[in-house]
């Protein structure tokens, strides 16, 4: 087996069940330090960016080697970067496709033509419920999800005749670093920048686990997905997901927006509360929806740059 994004959270906790399960395991992330724990329950560890034609081609010319042939693909890693369609960069929205997307589906070629001559494989795509459902100052992400919704299925009736399975798993909120990464660029506004507002409404939502579901969830529906004689073809954990999931599906668009726009309302006047009223999620001053032209003048960074400000 072979998991991306193995150096925390979600990927991590999939190693963790695959060895379990007694499975051979190649764990792949940039971060190859954070894996070491992971090197001591008996995963092969392997630095991998899948951004990075040369890395994908030494992660495969390392297990060809091993003589070990993939007969599964946990394709998780991934970030988000949120921010107002005006304001982030196109070079951050072509990042993140180039990582949710192009990365995922550059390994994913790489790794076919083995499964298809064996007939045997499963692929399993972590993608989201924001695959499915939409909320606003996420539209990047949004994007590259609903697109991996839609290769996930391509590719799974392409493979078929070969003897693969392609399934999708669709996480709600889970608690990993995932949150603090994607509501990094939200915090930098000054309140009464053009968009404060509803950014302070999403952070607010991003920051809220109280609802939260654990890797393991996620992790226990991947190894249905690698091992059950029928594999499902998606799986929305936790029950929340499906819930969203099903109300997006159920509800005219009006309604879903008029939902969100409540919701996002209510977490800014909650984040503004908590912060002494009158003043913003970060500390700041809270200003009116409007003012003074005055954009992220920062601009976003990239994800690398803000993983490690996260971190720190
Ligand atoms: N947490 C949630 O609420 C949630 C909800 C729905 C879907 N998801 C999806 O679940 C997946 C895992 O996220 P998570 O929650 O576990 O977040 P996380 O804790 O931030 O983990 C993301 C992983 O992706 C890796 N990664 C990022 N860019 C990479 C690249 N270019 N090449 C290789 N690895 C890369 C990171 O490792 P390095 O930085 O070391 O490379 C890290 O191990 C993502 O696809 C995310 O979109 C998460």
């Amino acid at each position: 087996m072979l998991v991306t994004g193995a150096s925390s959270g979600i990927g991590e906790a999939i190693v963790t069940a695959l060895l379990e399960q007694g499975f051979i395991v190649y764990a792949g992330a940039r971060r190859v330090e954070r894996m070491s724990h992971l090197a001591d329950k008996g995963a092969r560890v392997l630095a991998l960016d899948i951004t990075d034609a040369d890395s994908i081609a030494a992660v495969l010319t390392r297990i060809e080697r091993d003589g070990v042939e993939l007969d599964g693909l946990v394709n998780n890693a991934g970030y988000g970067s949120y921010g107002v369609l005006e304001e982030v960069p196109i070079e951050e929205a072509r990042r993140q496709f180039e990582v949710n997307v192009f990365g995922l589906m550059a390994l994913t070629r790489e790794v076919l033509p083995g499964m298809r001559r064996r007939r045997r494989g499963r692929i399993v795509n972590i993608g989201s419920m924001a695959g499915r459902i939409w909320f606003p100052v996420g539209g990047w992400y949004h994007a590259t999800k609903y697109a991996l919704e839609a290769l996930s299925d391509a590719l799974r009736v392409e493979t078929r005749p070969f003897g693969l399975s392609v399934s999708l798993i669709q996480p709600g909120v889970i608690r990993s670093e995932w949150a603090a990464i994607a509501r990094k660029p939200l915090c930098e506004d000054p309140p009464e920048a053009p968009y404060a507002r509803i950014k302070r409404g999403m952070a607010a939502i991003l920051a809220d686990h109280s609802r939260a579901g654990t890797p393991e969830m996620i992790a226990e529906a991947v190894v249905h997905a690698l091992t059950a004689s029928r594999p499902r073809r998606r799986y929305a954990r936790p029950r929340d997901a499906r819930i969203l999931i099903f109300l997006h599906w159920l509800l005219p668009t009006w309604a879903w927006e008029r939902g969100v726009r409540w919701l996002l309302a209510r977490y800014a006047r909650k984040a503004s509360d908590d912060n002494g009223g009158g003043t913003s999620v970060d500390g700041g001053e809270a200003g009116p929806d409007s003012g003074p032209e005055n954009s992220n003048e920062s601009g976003n960074k990239s994800d690398g740059e803000k993983r490690g400000e996260a971190e720190s």
